[in-house]
């Protein structure tokens, strides 16, 4: 027998059916709650909405569990690379070597931009922040890119996703490049994916570039952690941007442009910052003292998250690669120590203790990523770089999907009922 949920209303006592996923919790089926009723749900933040269906992503945000396609991030981050694991959020499964091979060559092969697109560059500042390159410069893609925008053509929508995941890493290059002054990399096929990330970024086209095998190992973990994560505000973004038809690359841009604010991608390079701000161990009870105090708009930067409520097993991650990284390029930064202490104080605080606030996965990435050598503006350029395999994964799943509809919220108005134009001359 099918549970149901029962919901007493003001003018009529209605039943719903409860759907059951294979692990998580069970959701109400409300479709019909205002044909039947005449009302809406109240949900602002989406904190007890299902929006969609999925076979993605699971997060238990109580037990700090992320699964995807079922396999655990740790597993993934330890033993797959991001190529691989691209693959599996794409198809479902993991690949075989013969797969894999062919999808490597494949993303290789689109790694190349239009050239035009080198004189797009041109029209920014120097001084632009990457991000904002980023949503420019994908948005364009779809002017330069005629050939795999009909998203009702399932040839267009996998070429389309293959254009993304492998332009990605060119396009945020290019932008650091533009940044620095210094001529853009065209990228190197006989290198990993993220090896040739390294060398469009780094390298120069003076000097060969030599790709050190313990920074790609832990910038392609980076990729790892960060390719997917469920139904997040940017991801929600562009299956609502693609719900109305929007082509793929204008979907991503939307997405890159949601990941910008703070409380989202651009926590890594807040957190940082903020790390460095404090600087030093002893200023440390300042901050936390701050974050606490509810007259103080400050928050510590890469702790808490609306869905772990727990340690969030991509920091864990991150605080080991620290050490790698920090140790194969021989790197002294007292931030790392700062994050060190800063976490085990607040771990420690009744404050954070009671809220169940935890370091979430920026935490750690911006200490990380600043001893790799990206500046702080970057580092949400490389998130949006990584979470495009799983915006492009949900935006087929999304597109693919029987049920998927025009995303279309209401509202509770509370605003002014109707009233009579006054003319100005009468106000
Ligand atoms: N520092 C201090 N207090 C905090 C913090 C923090 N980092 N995060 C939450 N709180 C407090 C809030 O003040 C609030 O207190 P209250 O109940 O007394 O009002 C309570 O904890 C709940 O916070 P909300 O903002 O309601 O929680 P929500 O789920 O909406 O927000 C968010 C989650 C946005 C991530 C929040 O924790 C935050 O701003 N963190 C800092 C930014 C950050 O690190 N973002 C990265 C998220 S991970 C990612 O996007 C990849």
């Amino acid at each position: 027998m099918t549970d149901t949920a029962k919901l007493q209303t003001p003018t009529k006592d209605v039943e719903y059916p409860v759907m059951s996923g294979t692990v998580g919790p069970q959701v109400v089926d409300i479709r019909k709650l205002y044909a039947q009723t005449g009302m809406f749900t109240y949900d602002p933040g989406f904190t007890s909405t299902a929006s969609c269906e999925s076979t993605l992503t699971y997060i238990d945000g109580d037990e700090g569990v992320l699964l995807h396609r079922g396999y655990p991030i740790g597993q993934l981050a330890e033993q797959s690379s991001f190529m691989e694991t691209a693959y599996l959020l794409l198809n479902g499964e993991l690949p075989d070597q013969g797969e894999l091979d062919k999808f490597v060559y494949t993303i290789s092969r689109h790694t190349m931009l239009h050239e035009q697109l080198a004189t797009f560059y041109r029209g920014f500042r120097r001084d632009a922040h990457p991000m904002a390159i980023m949503c420019g410069v994908v948005g364009a893609l779809s002017a330069f890119y005629h050939d795999s925008t009909d998203i009702t053509d399932p040839k267009h929508r996998l070429i389309a996703s293959h254009r993304l995941i492998a332009k990605m890493p060119t396009i945020a290059a290019m932008a650091y490049k533009y940044s620095v002054g210094q001529p853009f990399m065209y990228p190197k096929n006989e290198l990993s994916y993220t090896g040739n990330f390294l060398q469009m970024t780094f390298g120069v086209p003076a000097e060969e570039y030599v790709v050190n095998p313990v920074v790609e190992k832990a910038l392609d973990r980076i990729f790892i952690l960060h390719a997917d994560h469920e139904q997040n505000a940017s991801t929600s973004t562009v299956r609502l941007a693609g719900s109305s038809g929007a082509n793929p690359f204008a979907c991503i841009a939307a997405g890159i442009a949601c990941l910008w604010g703070p409380a989202h991608g651009g926590a890594n390079e807040a957190a940082l910052n903020m790390l460095r701000e404090i600087g030093r161990p002893d200023r440390i009870p300042e901050y936390i003292a701050r974050a606490k105090n509810k007259d103080d708009p400050f928050r510590l930067m890469g702790f808490g998250h609306r869905v772990y409520k727990n340690y969030d097993p991509r920091a864990t991650v991150m605080q080991k690669t620290v050490r790698e990284v920090f140790e194969a390029l021989n790197v002294d930064d007292p931030v790392f120590e700062v994050a060190l202490q800063l976490e085990e104080m607040a771990l420690n605080d009744d404050y954070f203790i009671e809220k169940k606030l935890f370091p979430n996965v920026d935490f750690y990435s911006g200490v990380i990523l600043s001893a790799i050598g990206f500046p702080t503006t970057m580092f949400t350029a490389l998130f949006a770089l990584a979470r495009t395999v799983g915006w492009v994964a949900q935006w087929n799943e999304m597109i693919a999907d029987p049920d998927q509809k025009i995303g279309r919220p209401r509202q509770l108005y509370t605003g002014p009922t109707q009233r009579d134009y006054v003319p100005l001359n009468q106000r």
